[in-house]
């Protein structure tokens, strides 16, 4: 029985987690890296539930009550009486397994699940950093996590199906989303046809071969995509897409998987999309 989880990183797919799940009447702890991170994330989780109350998604008392659910702390230990714990910080294999070490040191239920929300790292190397990989299983979730339905249930080859099972229960049960099953390869389904996808429009982009917005706008308007390749890295967030990429470029040695230059460049720059308002678009 799930009542109490865990979320660790509080940037655009966590906050989304923490209050998917608070809405759904979870008591959620919350851990960020430090206090500054803490007020953002508590922001972003205040920002959707208002805008949640303003389409008229939740009435005012379901956003206090789901305000009132979650916690916020910068002390893993906090998460030691959660049942399951979500760990949804920035896509770096080496930040994620210290995470999991940790929180093998600190989560102290016996069959508390260890999830991660990783677009592509493999599980195993993740339930490797800690002495109970069978309780470590892939939970990815799809941003924007409030509106999207889908998450992918990524098995490891040592994940129990004990595990597998009530994660699933818990995806599709207690948060009402829809569950796809991938096996542990990098990018597991989506990430894997995605991520070649928009380093495609990304290249195209770079040689100069046609607008950004006219590539879009061919996705769009040409294939009924709800938005285009180079809107939706903005969206994603480029230092993630290029994480991804890296991630499978590193499993498969693929060239399509390869980070095009100008995508490492518009990293470097610091111009990551929509959160640091501006990619291959400006906002705000
Ligand atoms: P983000 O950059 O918006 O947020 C990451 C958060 O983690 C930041 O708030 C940061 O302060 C925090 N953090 C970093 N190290 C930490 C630590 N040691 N302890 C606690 N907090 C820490 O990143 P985003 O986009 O939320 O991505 C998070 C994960 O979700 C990544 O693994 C990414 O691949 C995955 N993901 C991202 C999607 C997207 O569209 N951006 C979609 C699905 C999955």
């Amino acid at each position: 029985m799930i009542t109490k989880v865990g979320v660790v990183g509080c940037g655009l797919m966590g906050s989304g987690i923490a209050e998917v799940s608070a809405r759904k009447d979870l008591m959620v702890v919350v851990v960020e890296s430090d206090v500054l991170a803490v007020e953002q994330g508590m922001r972003r989780v205040d920002n959707s539930l208002s805008r949640a109350l303003k389409a008229k998604k939740i009435t005012e008392e379901q956003l206090e009550s789901a305000r009132s659910k979650i916690t916020y702390d910068t002390d893993m230990g906090s998460l030691f009486d959660c049942d399951i714990v979500i760990e949804a910080i920035v896509e770096s294999e080496s930040a994620k397994e210290e995470v999991f070490r940790t929180l093998d040191k600190v989560v102290v239920k016996d069959n508390a699940i260890l999830a991660s929300n990783t677009s592509s790292i493999p599980i195993m190397k993740l339930a490797m950093a800690t002495s109970r990989p069978e309780t470590v299983v892939g939970i990815h979730f799809f941003n924007p996590v409030p509106v999207l339905p889908l998450v992918e249930i990524v098995r490891s080859l040592l994940t129990s199906p004990d595990t597998e099972e009530r994660a699933t229960d818990f995806v599709e049960k207690m948060l009402s989303k829809h569950v796809i099953r991938s096996k542990d390869r990098a990018g597991f389904i989506v990430n894997a046809l995605l991520i070649p996808y928009i380093l495609s429009a990304i290249r195209m982009f770079e040689s100069g071969f046609a607008s950004a917005e006219d590539i879009d706008a061919g996705m769009v308007e040409g294939c009924a995509h709800p938005m285009g390749p180079l809107a939706l890295a903005d969206l994603i967030g480029l230092d993630t897409t290029q994480a991804v990429a890296q991630s499978l470029y590193e499993e498969f040695k693929e060239p399509l998987y390869a980070p095009p230059p100008l995508l490492s460049r518009m990293c470097e720059a610091g111009l990551l999309g929509r959160k640091t308002k501006r990619g291959f678009y400006s906002y705000g």
